[in-house]
């Protein structure tokens, strides 16, 4: 009788279930959201890059490929994409050159702390230009400064030259240090930038074509 007027709002059990049901059902979706990251972010194959399927990670031998940055008008950001063969280091490299190769090129990013200036894939400093897709930053290609600065033809050729020389090149207000980095640690690092910059980010860095488009327009410097 006196319970009539008691409202649900107040009714301790009432809460206690609803708590109970609330953390059941958040523990089942994040168990499954986990899944499904996992699943987004896992590398894919060699297949998967000769069938055109796409993967947010390719394989290592995405650096046999041409990597281009396309705004999709669905998603509103870019998105990187794997186009036609294409050398590097005027080779094409197996599965397993290539991945031991993206191996090097990580432990040395580790071994010389990029991150204590540069950004990859959001983690690091901004004291340098973010490096998550300097392989597709318009100073290195065909007809930018840098390939006709270094001496060299190939994106490649021109990115690990300026690595082992930083000082000798310097592009920006800032420069970069003379790390000691060696001709093979050289080519690993260009290859871990080649495989950083065909990940499909989600449109990360955000600002990563505008500053382009202003290194076009302007012709000072990209960053
Ligand atoms: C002490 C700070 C520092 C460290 C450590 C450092 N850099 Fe740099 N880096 C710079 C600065 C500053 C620039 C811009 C100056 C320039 O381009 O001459 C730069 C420029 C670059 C560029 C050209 C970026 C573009 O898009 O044009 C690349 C590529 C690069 N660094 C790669 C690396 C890699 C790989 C490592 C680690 C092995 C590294 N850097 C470590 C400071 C650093």
């Amino acid at each position: 009788m006196a319970n009539e007027n008691v409202s649900v709002w107040t009714s301790i059990p009432f809460w206690r279930r609803s708590a109970a049901w609330v953390t059941g059902f958040a523990t089942i979706l994040l168990i499954w959201l986990t899944f499904d990251t996992i699943g987004q972010i896992s590398m894919g194959t060699d297949a998967d890059l000769k069938n055109g399927v796409t993967k947010r990670v390719p394989a290592p031998t995405v650096i046999n490929y041409k990597i281009g940055y396309e705004m999709s008008k669905k998603r509103g950001h870019e998105v990187p994409t794997i186009g036609e063969k294409q050398p590097f280091f005027g080779k094409e490299w197996s599965p397993k050159e290539a991945a031991n190769l993206l191996h090097l090129g990580k432990l040395t990013s580790q071994a010389k702390n990029c991150m204590d200036c540069h950004t990859l894939l959001g983690n690091g400093a901004y004291y340098a230009p973010d490096l998550t897709k300097a392989w597709l930053d318009p100073a290195w290609q065909d007809g930018g400064p840098m390939q006709g600065m270094t001496g060299k033809n190939t994106v490649e050729e021109a990115m690990a030259e300026f690595l082992q020389h930083p000082s000798k090149y310097p592009t920006h207000a800032r420069m970069m240090p003379n790390l000691g980095i060696t001709a093979d640690e050289a080519k690993g690092l260009v290859a871990f930038l080649k495989h950083m910059s065909s990940i499909d980010t989600n449109g990360f860095p955000r600002n990563f074509s505008k500053t382009v488009d202003q290194f076009k327009a302007g012709g000072t410097n990209a960053h």
